[in-house]
């Protein structure tokens, strides 16, 4: 396999993280959760009482506090400031206001320079909202994933079950609608279709179909 880069961009739960690990690992590319880094900017920002509006300080934190990302037995594991932030990041008050963090131009502008260090060999995978637009717009295969609001609310829902994450459906089914008005209205690269990605409207197929509908694109660019 050729090392391409492939950019998957798409709303809250839609399934990109899932589906990019499967493609990573099918074609031994390096996998990115470029969520993860702003989520783990998010619980700096709480560990060291930075305020989520000081962009200036936040900024600081990206630069102070590299994020890492390690495989192990268990999948990627994140690690910021000497710890091990995995679960972590994917807490309520995390997810709540990593938004509003993510805003900021300041933090966008150093994450998206290291996401770039991270996909300059090719051979890479990365999920995001602003990867086929602003972080890798030459990549040669560009994915927007998306489901309906009901159906990425089901998802997190089970999943949070999995994980022992105890929220009500119809706070999940919120938040993700609140993220989505967030991400997609932001004055810096807002979550938008690429004009060259491929739409794939995940509602009602299974991960298996996904992968396997991704793969065909692949192909077919190839
Ligand atoms: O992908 P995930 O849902 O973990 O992303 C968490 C948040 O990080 C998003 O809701 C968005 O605010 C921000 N994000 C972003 N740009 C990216 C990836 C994530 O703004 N490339």
């Amino acid at each position: 396999m050729e090392k391409i880069s492939i950019a998957i961009d798409g709303p809250a739960s839609s399934g990109k993280s899932t589906v990019a690990k499967i493609l990573a690992s099918e074609f031994g590319f390096i996998y990115v959760d470029t969520g993860a880094m702003y989520r783990a900017i998010t619980f700096l920002a709480i560990k060291h009482g930075v305020s989520f509006s000081d962009e200036e300080s936040l900024a600081d934190l990206t630069t102070h506090y590299p994020i890492t990302f390690k495989q192990s037995s268990h999948g990627q594991l994140v690690f910021a400031d000497n710890e091990e932030i995995t679960q972590t990041i994917r807490q309520p008050d995390v997810t709540a206001a990593v938004s509003e963090v993510s805003a900021h131009s300041k933090v966008r502008e150093e994450l998206v320079e290291a996401q770039r260090q991270l996909a300059k060999s090719g051979g890479i995978v990365m999920d995001g909202r602003d990867i086929g637009t602003v972080v890798l717009p030459k990549a040669e295969v560009k994915i927007f994933l998306v489901a309906s609001v009901d159906e990425r609310a089901k998802r997190r829902y089970k999943e949070n079950q999995e994980k022992g994450i105890k929220i009500d459906f119809e706070s999940i089914r919120e938040a993700i609608a609140k993220r989505d008005y967030l991400d997609s209205h932001r004055e810096v690269s807002p979550l938008v279709q690429a004009m060259d990605a491929e739409l794939v409207d995940t509602t009602g197929m299974s991960i298996e179909q996904v992968v396997a509908k991704i793969k065909d694109i692949v192909s077919s660019k190839g």
